[in-house]
């Protein structure tokens, strides 16, 4: 990387300090603040909007020009061009497989898809209406007790191991904390069908009927999952890394992955867009919902719209409503309320003063939530569904985060706005 400096003076004639500024190959550049703290200083940034976290060379955002890149690769070559485990394997290995390692590829994944038969045990724990992210938290936390050896993460061939289970096992532990919720019976996963495959197998298919998969749905699955397998340093990921920081074993990792994508604000948003579709009921009540979205007085926010990166259209919502005409369309459901009030409201809100200004487009979650639950699947799968596919970005974030020369645990200071110095008082004084 060339580098620069910055030089910082201050106004009541402390010394100047200068600090390096860093290039990557893509994007802004960064001023390396690490020789701060040796001056008395820390920087003060809640919700890290101005903060670059760490180096990576796996995904490239441009927020402004709407632009998404998998090691380099353009989101929409990928999305249309290539399957998800190939996606995968260019995320955690940083190449696009050829034709012989994209089979060996997919081959040890559909070799490692069944969990160890007294995970079921883990799952019958909790009452059936569990919602299914509660359950793959603690399913995948689990997963550690299981694979002790996964903690041996400075043994590469553990790592790769541990990846491998993750992204093979992910759908398995998803499906069945849905078929677990609609008490049927746990549907094992077939090695003969493909990933997107295999897990519409394990969610639809029954002891009592054959089940085969809609060529077209599965087309459609494995590009939602493309478009959601990685995002930079979003606030999972970042969960996922801070918590590997510690040494933490890699399933815990993408545990505490799990729970962080599970908030409304982040990768619950696709569950809270149907929710709020559901809630304005019909296109005529789309604009008392968007006044309530400018209302500073209302905490009601337009779900699916807006990005802490994207202030331009996100170019995943731009394919997930094509995948979202497909399948509409192959199911014959073309006139499907929920997708009218939704590309209704799309349209409103881009024409309206208040989204234009603060550049609040739709986002992933906008039109994934209406996909997915065409495609058969409940509402409160959405985010499981998200989860599946960010495990292979999360395997891949871990992976480069532990083998990093410049990791070490992760360690935020404060600005501290407590009590000065006090001395305690018998309580007979207080
Ligand atoms: C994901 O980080 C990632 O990469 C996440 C993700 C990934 O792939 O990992 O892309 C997945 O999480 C997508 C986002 C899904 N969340 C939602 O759709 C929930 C609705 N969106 C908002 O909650 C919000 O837009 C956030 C949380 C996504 C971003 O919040 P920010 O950073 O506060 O948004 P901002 O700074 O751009 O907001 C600018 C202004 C603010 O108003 P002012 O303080 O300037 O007056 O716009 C307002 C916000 O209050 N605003 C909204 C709004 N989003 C922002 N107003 C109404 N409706 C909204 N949706």
């Amino acid at each position: 990387m060339k580098s620069n400096k910055a030089t910082i003076t201050f106004d009541n004639g402390a010394k100047a300090i200068e600090l390096p500024v860093l290039s990557g190959t893509l994007g802004s550049d960064v001023i390396d603040i690490r020789a701060l703290g040796q001056h008395g200083y820390f920087t003060y940034d809640p919700g890290f909007i101005s903060t670059a976290s760490c180096s990576s060379s796996i995904t490239f955002i441009d927020g402004d020009k709407g632009l998404l890149y998998y090691r380099g690769y353009p989101i929409e070559q990928l999305a249309e061009q290539c399957n998800f485990t190939d996606v995968s394997h260019l995320l955690i290995k940083g190449e696009l497989p050829n034709a012989a390692e994209s089979q060996g590829f997919a081959d040890t994944i559909r070799a490692h898809t069944m969990l160890h038969d007294q995970m079921s045990t883990v799952f019958r724990g909790f009452r059936r209406d569990a919602h299914p992210m509660a359950v793959m938290v603690s399913v995948v936390g689990a997963m550690a007790a299981f694979y002790p050896e996964s903690s041996d993460i400075a043994n590469p061939e553990q790592r790769e191991i541990a990846a491998l289970r993750l992204l093979a096992k992910i759908p398995t532990v998803a499906a069945w904390s849905y078929k677990y919720n609609v008490g049927q019976p746990f549907v094992y996963p077939q090695n003969r069908l493909d990933y997107a495959a295999n897990f519409m197998h394990m969610m639809f298919a029954t002891p009592c009927d054959t089940y085969t998969p809609n060529p077209v749905l599965v087309k459609a699955l494995e590009r939602i999952l493309i478009l959601h397998a990685d995002h930079e340093q979003n606030a999972s990921t970042s969960t996922v890394r801070l918590t590997g920081s510690s040494g933490a074993n890699p399933f815990a990792c993408i545990a505490a992955g799990i729970a962080s994508l599970w908030g409304p604000a982040h990768g619950g948003a696709n569950e809270a867009v149907l929710q709020m579709l559901e809630e304005i009921g019909s296109v005529n009540n789309i604009s008392k919902c968007i006044e309530r979205a400018k209302d500073k007085s209302d905490s009601f926010r337009l779900m699916g719209f807006g990005h802490r990166v994207y202030k331009n259209m996100d170019p995943r919502a731009s394919m997930m409503r094509h995948t979202c005409h497909e399948v509409l369309n192959e199911l014959g459901l073309t006139n499907d309320p929920m997708f009218k009030i939704a590309l209704a409201l799309e349209k409103i809100a881009l024409e309206d003063e208040y989204f234009i200004n603060k550049k609040l487009y739709p986002n992933v979650d906008f039109y994934s939530g209406i996909v997915l639950r065409a495609m058969g699947i409940p509402t409160n799968m959405f985010t499981a569904i998200f989860a599946l596919a960010r495990t292979a970005g999360w395997v891949a974030q871990w992976s480069e985060m532990i083998t990093h020369p410049e990791a070490k645990i992760g360690r935020p200071r404060q600005l501290y706005t407590g009590n000065i110095r006090r001395e305690v008082l018998p309580v007979n004084q207080r």
